[in-house]
């Protein structure tokens, strides 16, 4: 069978991210992190954009060193169009407009929230992909979504959250708690070491499939300041517990609205990705799922569930099969929908 080298290139966030793909495996999956964010407690968008700009060209040399190719042999330039930061995303679309054009070959532009549900995809050894129809919930620092994907270019968001993602939920309530950015990893860690009923924290109120997390926030904000009002010392002393008791309720907002997905799809197959799914509560709840309420669940290996460009790769993979091509005039688009 004929060679199809993809070039993904990924800059929506603060990730700068370069991969090869060869017939849909994976030849190699860089990423430059970008650790200025820390000291902020956060992503700070011009910062992140100046970052992608340094590290742009260094990473796809290395994408193509590690895949032993040159960019002569490449067949097609996949980037990232958005939804994202406006600042990170123009780094990725003019470069690789610039390198198609040069290279005079194919422009593929991928949506983010696509490419997260299609890393699935991503031919792996012992990897089973899910069947279509299935369930896809995306949950990271920047997007909470479940959709029904019917085909790999057949995607209906079905539910997503109003406010805030579920990784902006786990890393707020770190920093209430005086925890490093992000907080997410660190509550994982001390979940295990709690109790997750010391504590309750109402769930939110929100209808259908659609998610909320700002007021889990709000409410975990003043219940820290009521307890530390009657001990100073409430924090240390119930770290475990509270770093339990809000994964436990993050968790039940989830599983919930993946069962009302299955009751009103009739589709058992629920699929994962974002860096949230890295989550070992998470995992150990869908795996519960599968015995509970019989379904079958597929989570990427953690390389593929945070932002990367492999997952980009093959998106530019599908819609290069397909003959789906961008026109050299195409732009950014932060907002942009699936
Ligand atoms: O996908 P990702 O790397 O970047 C984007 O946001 O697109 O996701 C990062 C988010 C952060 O909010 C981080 O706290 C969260 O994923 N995260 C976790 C865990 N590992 C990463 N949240 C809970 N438990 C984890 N083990
Ligand atoms: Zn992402």
């Amino acid at each position: 069978t004929e060679k199809i080298y993809i070039l993904g290139i990924e800059s929506s966030c603060d990730d700068t991210a370069a991969s090869v793909m060869l017939n849909g495996r994976i030849l190699s999956n860089i990423v430059a992190s970008q650790k200025i964010h820390e000291e902020y407690g956060g992503v700070v968008p011009e910062l992140a954009s100046r970052a992608h700009q340094q590290n742009i060209v260094p990473v796809v040399d290395q994408a193509l060193k590690k895949a032993g190719i040159s960019k002569n042999q490449l067949h097609a330039v996949a980037f990232t169009r958005g939804p994202g930061l406006m600042g990170s995303l123009l780094v990725g679309t003019s470069f690789a407009k610039s390198l198609a054009y040069g290279l005079d070959i194919p422009l593929i532009d991928v949506n983010h929230m696509q490419a997260h549900i299609l890393a699935h995809f991503i031919e792996e050894a012992d990897f089973v992909k899910p069947p279509f129809p299935f369930l896809a919930m995306t949950i990271s620092g920047g997007h909470t979504q479940i959709v029904k994907v019917s085909s790999y270019f057949d995607l209906e968001v079905i539910g997503e959250t109003i406010d805030d993602a579920v990784g902006e939920a786990f890393d707020k309530s770190g920093k209430i708690l005086g925890l490093g950015y992000p907080a997410g990893p660190e509550i994982d860690r001390r979940a295990k070491l709690g109790n997750p009923k010391a504590f309750k924290f109402t769930k939110p109120k929100v209808g259908g499939l659609n998610f909320s997390f700002s007021g889990l926030k709000t409410g975990i904000l003043y219940f820290i300041q009521r307890e530390t009002k009657v001990n100073p010392n409430f924090i240390e002393e119930n770290i475990n517990d509270i770093c339990a008791s809000i994964q436990y309720t993050i968790i039940g907002i989830l599983i919930d609205k993946l069962k009302l997905a299955t009751k009103e799809t009739g589709i058992t197959h629920i699929a994962i990705g974002g860096g949230v799914s890295a989550n070992t509560g998470i995992r150990q709840a869908l795996k519960d799922g599968e015995q509970k309420f019989g379904w079958t669940t597929y989570v990427p290996k953690f390389e593929y569930t945070t932002d990367n460009a492999a997952m980009i790769a093959i998106v530019g993979y599908l819609k290069y099969l397909e003959g789906h091509f961008s026109e050299q005039t195409i732009s950014a688009s932060p907002r942009l929908k699936i």
